[in-house]
């Protein structure tokens, strides 16, 4: 039997590195991984759930695959991911095609779910517990991933990797299906996190991005009572040699301590950028969300970044249209914005989801043509201020770590020649320059010559040759 197994991801840094292991699971058990659907035995989609739309190109997407299954009965068809925890058993009701669905927590299960549903088992399924269904301890386990397990060549590039250090969420902010889908809060083992940041760097990874919910909210209670928390965790990997960018994605606003802050000043190699979502700008909203802060503490947080990493390039998640907003609290977020000039936002229009606390208690009532509005403006908001603020960058060098060719490099790309490449700041600025493919995976000074709100565009500094002495 051959086993080609094509993967689709959608989703957030989560699901690029759980389908990451999930090939490297599959390859050990005899997989060979092809580019698309067609030429796959097993058709595997890692599936996302955070807004209806996301869903609904998903289950668009199934239907397209029917006609591949129509042709070829014996090709398996796998549903993976928050949507497989979601719905479970109403895939299989709404895209009865489907052969598997299978949770975040469960990827182990693939490679023999797969040997059943091909050995003619029938239908498989494996899911995390709910928040309700046992005890802590075994809901707790019946979420936890196997990381270790990895697969360097399915990486966006083989010098970034990511690295999980915690699972799920228990911050439940009444519109989020995370606490859901990922299961209760649990901060991995830090020697685990370590061990697995040593292979990284032994496979070549110089920059790691630490993954979790709320990943500065980090900790892990050993047996003898001590915590290690999130300032430790950065000390402790700072050491591994050959790893030289430390990010971490995504913080709560309330865990950003003056220490954690004082530690990443401290340590060279944690980028000086933090992915702080805001939400609202407006005192009710928040409540109504259960963010568990006030614009109030969101500006103390603001604060205390300014002063003790003044560089910093801070960025945020806003949902626009939320259950009650008033045009009074869309124009407190658009303020939110302006006092703190991100360096980027991601801007969501509110969209209900099943099983959430607003779902049950709050009127979805800010019709879709006002949510589009305030997502249009206060998108144009923000990128005045991320173009204003990227000019100032003009004349500067900074140094970036070249990710590979730009899409427009890509399109050009006949040869050895110079195309355009991209390059990310230690801020996580995005420079494009003229260069070549062997760049890719090397730091290099780029001289700024333009900036757009999302992008700085520059050159190679030609580095001066200097004469000194005995060297020449
Ligand atoms: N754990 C992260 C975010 C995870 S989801 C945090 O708390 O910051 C990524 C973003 O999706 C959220 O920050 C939020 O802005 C958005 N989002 C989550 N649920 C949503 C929903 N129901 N509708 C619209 N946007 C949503
Ligand atoms: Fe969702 Fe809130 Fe948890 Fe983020 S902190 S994953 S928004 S519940
Ligand atoms: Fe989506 Fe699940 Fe990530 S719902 S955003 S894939 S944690």
């Amino acid at each position: 039997m051959s086993n080609r197994v094509y993967i689709k991801t959608v989703g957030c840094q989560m699901n690029v590195l759980d389908s990451e292991m999930v090939i490297a699971d599959l390859k050990r058990h005899g997989y060979t991984v092809v580019d698309s659907a067609d030429q796959a035995d097993c058709v595997l989609y890692n599936t996302c759930s955070i807004r209806e739309q996301a869903e609904e190109k998903t289950y668009s997407a199934l239907g397209i695959i029917r006609q591949e299954k129509e042709k070829d009965p014996s090709k398996v068809i796998g549903v993976m991911g928050c949507m497989a925890q979601k719905d479970q058993e109403l895939v299989f009701k709404r895209a009865p095609y489907v052969d598997l669905v299978v949770g975040p927590g469960q990827l182990h299960t693939i490679p023999t779910l797969l040997d059943k549903v091909r050995g003619g088992e029938g239908r498989q399924m494996a899911v995390s517990l709910g928040r309700k269904s046992g005890s802590q301890l075994e809901i707790a386990r019946s979420h936890e991933t196997f990381d270790p397990l990895r697969d360097p060549t399915m990486r966006p590039t083989p010098f970034q990797a990511y690295l999980r250090i915690q699972i799920g969420c228990d911050k439940f902010c009444t519109y989020c299906v995370v606490p859901n889908t990922r299961g209760p809060e649990q901060g991995r083992a830090p020697e685990q996190i370590y061990a697995e940041a040593k292979i990284l760097a032994e496979q070549g990874a110089k920059e790691i991005t630490l993954l979790g919910q709320t990943v500065n909210s980090y900790r892990f209670k050993h047996e003898d009572g001590t915590v290690t928390d999130m300032a430790s965790l950065l000390e402790q990997l700072h050491d591994i040699d050959g790893i030289q960018r430390i990010k971490f994605v995504t913080n709560y606003p309330k865990d950003m301590t003056e220490r954690l802050l004082e530690t990443i000043r401290d340590l060279p190699k944690v980028s000086p950028y933090l992915h702080v979502p805001a939400q609202s700008g407006s005192d009710e909203v928040l409540k109504r969300m259960k963010r568990g802060y006030t614009v109030a503490d969101y500006m103390a947080m603001m604060e205390r970044i300014e002063r003790i990493l003044p560089e910093a390039a801070i960025s945020s998640d806003f949902i626009v249209g939320f259950c009650g907003e008033t045009e009074e609290d869309f124009q407190k977020t658009v303020e939110l914005v302006k006092r703190c000039r991100y360096k980027n936002s991601f801007i969501f229009q509110y969209s209900v989801r099943p099983g959430t606390k607003a779902s049950e208690r709050l009127e979805d009532d800010v019709p879709r043509v006002v949510k589009s509005r305030r997502n249009v403006e206060l998108l144009a908001v923000q990128d005045a201020i991320a173009k204003e603020d990227n000019l100032k960058l003009v004349g500067t060098t900074v140094e970036v770590l070249v990710e590979g060719p730009s899409k427009k490099g890509v399109k050009n790309d006949e040869g050895d020649h110079i195309i355009q490449m991209i390059g990310r700041t230690h801020c996580d600025r995005i420079v494009v320059f003229d260069g070549n493919r062997r760049q890719a995976g090397q730091f290099m000074s780029i001289h700024i010559d333009d900036a757009s709100s999302h992008t700085l565009v520059g050159r190679v500094k030609t580095v001066e040759v200097v004469s000194i002495g005995s060297l020449v």
